[in-house]
């Protein structure tokens, strides 16, 4: 039985004959030309891989006609392709047809080790997936593209779903478990190539010399897979660390124990990447403490960093409930004044929406706010509010519509992906950053199929062009089955993941009603916490009149915060699209949509829609029966019964909530909750 370990790095065998055969025709033989950790991880993976592929071993050896050869562009026999990859960023690759000493070669060639180790790894997936090996040019279009671990050092994973953290920080740095090498085998080849070790509600222990000599053993392990590690820093750890009467970041003996801390921590990992930082939101410490703004925080560290080639991301999740403030509209309020203001190896990192990974939000406001700062965006791969790992929910066309939104920063075609990868506002620091949804179960992730949504975050990293379906195929056909027919009907169900969730819990532009803290079920009715907009009746703001938030200028005018032309998109209350419609504004129930229904009518009709298109799903699921492992089938039909029920947990619960302010009936088709 499959138990879902070995991930897209299954390498099975290519079942088209034909196909096969066209493959090892080409491939006579093999051999990495370079030397070192990376080369030895290519020449490894090429070693499981061939094999497995094409059912026998192929020769490692160089010289023969029609072989395969891997190496960088230094090397004397590939430095007649160096001009070939000199135009490409430092990790980018080229695959292409040469002659290399006489002999008909396949060519694999990078400027870097780690490109080389890409490269190999881009090969083995046109294998895996059918294709040509045809001419490959490929170069990532942003630069840091990094998972952050909410993992905490006791191995509790903040809003983890997926058992335990995979760092065993106990056995640390005696015991190297061999999953830590899985782990960057399955990172490098999706193109990440960096790990933020630990929660963003950090603990500054990790800083201290006994878990530097774990962290470092880590690193060690990651380094030839092109990984670099970093961490989350307290920004009270002179404090409690260094027995300092403050953590103010202008005091001296402050920005002298961050130094002193930092070269300390590149005499462990001399490639160490740099620090995640959450301050002055959630009750963390930060510069706000001291009077001091985001900008001379992240600034102290950045400039200690700097030597080393360090960078700090600071993240813009900050909000404060003593300011009565629409919540949505605090990371602007504080970080749109500091644009200018930060050290260019500081990124501020903003999550995808204003307010926290809803199954839908707008894109947030700063993206296009900003553009004298490098901007990170942080993407969710945890399902904190899109039901665990218990529901499917394949999130690249949540991050794709994200990525895709046009800000208008510099009129008509300004997307969010040209914000973050830096070609609107010339930027070089780029990247993207995903909350892993990694744990120490044997299938990684939890749900068999929430792989999918760590790889289409990797690739997208990479080249926030591919489109969800794509990335669903390649995925499909590398974990689950390579026909065809398959294929299509499981890429169906991903596809159709995303918009079933949003209608079965938050349709029509709904937001944060999920249950109080954990997040997970329909809590519509939560209000009296101790702050506002911790209750969800803060956010649906339902009354005998409509429901929703009104976000333009007659309410909290949240919508200012964008450019005009977006403004104008969503400002008008018969002009907005309606999967926004409750975002932006407070409707009245009987108010007529564009499919000619009212409000509450139509609300109704999406939570049905939602459950019924779960019930599609296990349809569906059922036809592929005895195609995929009987293990996974059996696993994903017991979690879609979850997702049925649920989805008519959270229609029969929200409906019946709502009811008491609409006071109207459940129109017909959709199921009365019993
Ligand atoms: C959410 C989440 C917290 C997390 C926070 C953050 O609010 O519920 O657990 O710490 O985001 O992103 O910092």
């Amino acid at each position: 039985a499959d138990d879902g370990y070995d991930l897209w790095l299954k390498y099975t065998r290519i079942a088209d004959r034909a196909v096969a055969a066209s493959y090892r025709r080409q491939l006579q033989g093999w051999t990495v030309l370079s030397t070192g950790a990376t080369a030895d991880a290519a020449r490894r993976e090429l070693r499981r891989a061939l094999p497995g592929l094409l059912g026998e071993t192929i020769p490692e050896a160089g010289a023969v006609n029609r072989q395969l050869v891997v190496g960088t562009s230094q090397l004397p026999l590939l430095a007649p392709l160096h001009g070939k990859v000199a135009g490409l960023a430092p990790e980018g690759f080229i695959i292409t047809h040469t002659r290399i000493q006489g002999k008909e070669s396949i060519a694999i060639v990078s400027a870097t080790e780690t490109g080389m180790l890409y490269g190999v790894f881009h090969f083995l997936r046109m294998m895996q997936t059918g294709q040509p090996l045809g001419e490959v040019s490929s170069s990532p279009k942003t630069k840091v593209r990094i998972l952050n671990h909410w993992d905490n050092l006791d191995r509790t994973v903040e809003r983890g779903y997926a058992g335990f953290s995979l760092w065993d920080w106990h056995q640390l740095p005696g015991y190297i478990d061999p999953r830590y090498t899985d782990y960057a085998r399955a990172n490098a080849s999706i193109g990440i190539n960096g790990t933020v070790l630990t929660n963003v509600n950090a603990n500054a222990l990790v800083l201290t010399p006994m878990y530097l000599e774990k962290v470092k053993a880590l690193a060690d392990v990651f380094r030839p897979y092109g990984i670099k590690v970093y961490l989350t820093a307290r920004f009270s750890a002179p404090i409690e660390l260094g027995k300092l009467p403050t953590a103010d970041p202008l005091d001296k003996a402050v920005r002298a124990w961050w130094q002193d801390k930092i070269r300390e921590i590149y005499t462990y990992i001399p490639d160490f990447g740099g620090f995640t930082v959450k301050a002055n939101s959630e009750g963390q410490p930060g510069p706000q403490n001291y009077g001091r703004t985001h900008a001379d925080g992240a600034n102290m560290l950045a400039e200690a960093l700097q030597p080393h080639n360090g960078i700090v991301m600071w993240r813009a999740f900050v909000y404060d409930h003593q300011v009565p403030e629409d919540r949505t509209r605090q990371a602007y309020n504080e970080f749109k004044p500091l644009d200018g203001k930060f050290l260019p190896n500081v990124m501020v990192q903003v999550k995808n929406g204003p307010l926290d990974f809803q199954p839908r939000e707008p894109f947030h406001p700063l993206f296009g706010a900003m553009p004298s700062t490098a901007l990170l965006p942080e993407f969710q791969l945890t399902q904190e509010y899109l039901g665990f790992a218990s529901h499917l929910f394949y999130q690249a066309p949540l991050f794709k519509e994200c990525l895709d939104a046009d800000t208008y920063a510099r009129g008509k075609g300004s997307p969010v992906s040209n914000v973050i990868d830096g070609t609107l506002d010339h930027h070089t620091l780029t990247g993207m950053a995903g909350v892993a949804n990694i744990g120490n179960d044997r299938n990684w992730c939890g749900h068999p199929l929430a792989q999918a949504n760590w790889y289409a975050f990797g690739r997208l990293a990479w080249n926030h062009q591919l489109s969800p379906a794509s990335l669903a195929d390649e995925w499909i056909r590398m974990t689950l089955h390579q026909d065809a027919a398959v294929v299509q009907t499981i890429r169906a169900m991903l596809l159709a993941t995303r918009e079933t969730t949003v209608r079965y819990m938050t349709p029509l532009g709904l937001h944060h009603i999920m249950g109080w803290n954990h997040h997970y079920g329909p809590a519509p009715w939560i209000k009296d916490k101790e702050r506002a907009d911790w209750t969800s009746v803060y956010y649906h703001r339902a009354d005998e009149q409509g429901i929703g938030f009104d976000r333009s200028a007659r309410g909290s005018n949240a919508l200012g915060q964008y450019h005009p032309p977006v403004q104008a998109l969503y400002n008008d209350l018969q002009q907005c699209p309606e999967p926004y419609l409750l975002w932006f504004h407070h409707v009245l129930w009987d108010h007529t949509l564009r499919s000619g229904r009212t409000l509450w009518d139509e609300l109704c009709y999406s939570y049905q829609q939602g459950v019924d298109s779960v019930a599609w799903m296990q349809a569906q699921w059922k036809t592929v029966h005895r195609k995929v492992d009987d293990a996974v089938h059996a696993h994903v039909t017991s979690l879609l019964a979850i997702q049925y029920n649920e989805a008519a947990w959270w229609r029969d619960a929200c409906l019946l909530y709502f009811q008491q302010f609409s006071k109207r009936p459940l129109p017909a088709g959709v199921t009365k909750p019993t």
